[in-house]
This record gives C-alpha cells, sequence and structure tokens, in this order.
C-alpha cells in the first residue's frame, strides 16, 4: 500500500511588502484579492490544523497542485519553499506551479529557482537550472510514478487561463508510455482542470488536447487545483475510464463558498491491470472548526476489505 496525499492552493501570506514598481498593474488587482480573500476567514489560521492533520496520517507523499503564492513577488516564493520544507523532504514533496506561481511574465524563474529540489524529475542533475522544457517531470517513488504538468503561462490582468502547449503534451504522451511499461500507476498533476465548464478567463486552452493525450496513453489518476472546489470527474481512457479529482484550497475555512479547506489521501494498491485505489478526503465542513475524516470513495478497483 502506497499512501499519496494531495493539498492544492495554499495561496500562503502574507504578501511581502513589495515597491510600488512592483505593485503596478496586475499584482495590484491581485493583492485587492488577497486582502478580500483573508477577511472570508482564509489563510493561516486554517492551513496549520489541516497540515498538522495531513503530518499525522503520515502518507508516503505529498502532491501540492500549485498556486501556492498570489501575486508572485520574489519574497513569496521564500515563503513556499519553506512551507513544502515543512511538509516533508523534497523527495518525499512534488509541487508543480498554478496561474499564481507565474503570475506575470517578469517572476516566471522563481518558482523553477527556489522550488527546483521539490520540481525536479528524478533524472534531473542538481546543478542542471530548470525551464520549461523541464516539464513534465517524472519521480518515481515505489509503484506510483509521479508526473508533473505545467500549465502556468504569465497572462493579462484578470486572466487566469493555463496552457500545456504542444511541446509537452508530445513529452507528456512518451513519459505515460514509458511508466506504463514499466509497470507503475501513473499520477499526473495538472494545476488547470482538464476537464469541466468553467469561463475562458480562467481555464485550460488546450484542455481538449491533454484529454486526447491521456485517452490515448491512459493514467491512473489525474489530480489538479484550480477551482478551489472538490471534484471527481472521470474521462476515457484506453484501459477504462481515468479519474481527475479537484481539491479546495488547503486554506479556506469551514464556511469559504466555494468549500472548505480540505486535503484528500489516496490509498494505491494492486498491480498493473488490476490496481485498486481508494479516496479519503479529510479537512474542514461547513459549520464545523475542527479537521477529520468527511468521505471516502473507490476510484479504482474493488472496496478494501475490511479486516475481521
Ligand atoms: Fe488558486
Ligand atoms: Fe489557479
Amino acid at each position: 500500500m502506497f499512501v499519496l496525499a494531495h493539498l492544492s492552493d495554499p495561496h500562503l501570506g502574507p504578501i511581502p511588502e513589495a515597491r510600488l514598481s512592483e505593485l503596478l498593474g496586475k499584482r495590484f488587482f491581485g493583492m485587492m484579492n488577497w486582502i478580500g480573500a483573508r477577511r472570508r476567514n482564509f489563510g493561516a489560521s486554517t492551513l496549520a490544523p489541516l497540515m498538522a492533520d495531513l503530518a499525522a496520517q503520515a502518507p508516503d507523499h505529498i502532491a501540492v497542485t500549485g498556486d501556492l503564492v498570489n501575486v508572485s513577488l520574489p519574497a513569496e516564493f521564500d515563503t513556499g519553499a519553506t512551507f513544502l520544507a515543512s511538509l516533508g523532504p523534497p523527495d518525499r514533496v512534488t509541487v508543480i506551479p498554478g496561474n499564481h506561481d507565474a503570475y506575470v511574465r517578469s517572476a516566471l524563474q522563481y518558482h523553477l529557482e527556489r522550488w527546483a529540489p521539490f520540481l525536479a524529475g528524478d533524472d534531473t542533475h542538481p546543478d542542471t537550472p530548470l525551464d520549461v522544457d523541464s516539464f513534465p517531470f517524472v519521480r518515481r517513488r515505489g509503484p506510483v510514478a509521479i508526473i508533473g504538468v505545467s500549465t502556468a503561462i504569465p497572462t493579462a490582468v484578470f486572466l487566469a487561463s493555463g496552457k500545456a502547449g504542444r511541446a509537452q503534451l508530445d513529452r507528456l504522451r512518451a513519459i505515460l508510455r514509458q511508466v506504463k511499461a514499466e509497470g507503475l500507476f501513473r499520477v499526473v498533476l495538472i494545476h488547470h482542470p482538464p476537464v469541466g465548464e468553467r469561463h475562458s478567463h480562467r481555464d485550460l486552452r488546450d484542455a481538449a488536447a491533454v484529454r486526447a493525450v491521456l485517452a490515448e496513453e491512459g493514467a491512473e489518476l489525474v489530480l489538479h487545483g484550480h477551482d478551489h472546489r472538490a471534484s471527481l470527474s472521470r474521462i476515457p481512457g484506453p484501459d477504462g475510464t481515468i479519474p481527475v479529482v479537484g481539491v479546495p484550497s488547503a486554506s479556506a475555512g469551514p464556511e469559504d463558498g466555494r468549500g472548505a479547506g480540505r486535503y484528500n489521501l489516496y490509498r494505491i494498491s494492486g498491480a498493473p491491470g488490476a490496481w485498486a485505489c481508494e479516496m479519503e478526503s479529510r479537512g474542514y465542513a461547513r459549520g464545523e472548526t475542527a479537521v477529520g475524516p468527511r468521505d471516502v470513495q473507490v476510484l479504482l478497483g474493488a472496496p478494501s476489505a475490511v479486516p475481521a
């Protein structure tokens, strides 16, 4: 049994003091958004108890699907690195960027530089600088291959859309084929959901192309953030449907309109052709301030047998 935890969109605060020149344009509006969110019980006071519960569950690995920061100021990436290190060592914690981690064009390098130990593939030499061509990366852990896709592209003010891009999708296709041949359980991490309908200002521009690659090559599990909502969809794959799971923001309080703060645990067992995966959702619930178990669903295979 391998236990993978998934959390997303912590949008860590506070936003550090910035030079006026850094706050012109898109960052200014992002800053106003963050101040508004804080008033809605969104932040460290809800994140810390959730992360304490996560640590107590002692998962084998933790996946963080982006939007760690808010307006991509340099100091926010140091806060992000501290947060990632608080979850565990880099070989047990994997991050991919979200749109807020590439909020403006001048900030594109920060996550690649400052979070490198957490988003470098197994075959990347520690001294090799990461760039957009480093995605997707692969990290093999026990029976699982964790495949990190980047949809983080800088966009104009009021836009939160993402794109994987043709070159990355060509590499994703080859990676999915390779790790299947190795007999591994394939988990794809992608910030923007490749399923569902949403306004064009915040969608995944090439969602259909991403789904086409998944439909051809398959994957056992796709995990995303961005919507700040709990969701479970299924998309066609070559060997049956592929579960696609979204999780609310880890910093959302019990009264958050999009969903109280949660993380998910995936208990993975079985073997190639007969994988089993059960998901447990843990966190807050509306009207309750304590963190606890909320929901269990079987995503793949038969429900796990209860010991007598
Ligand atoms: Fe987000
Ligand atoms: Fe996002």
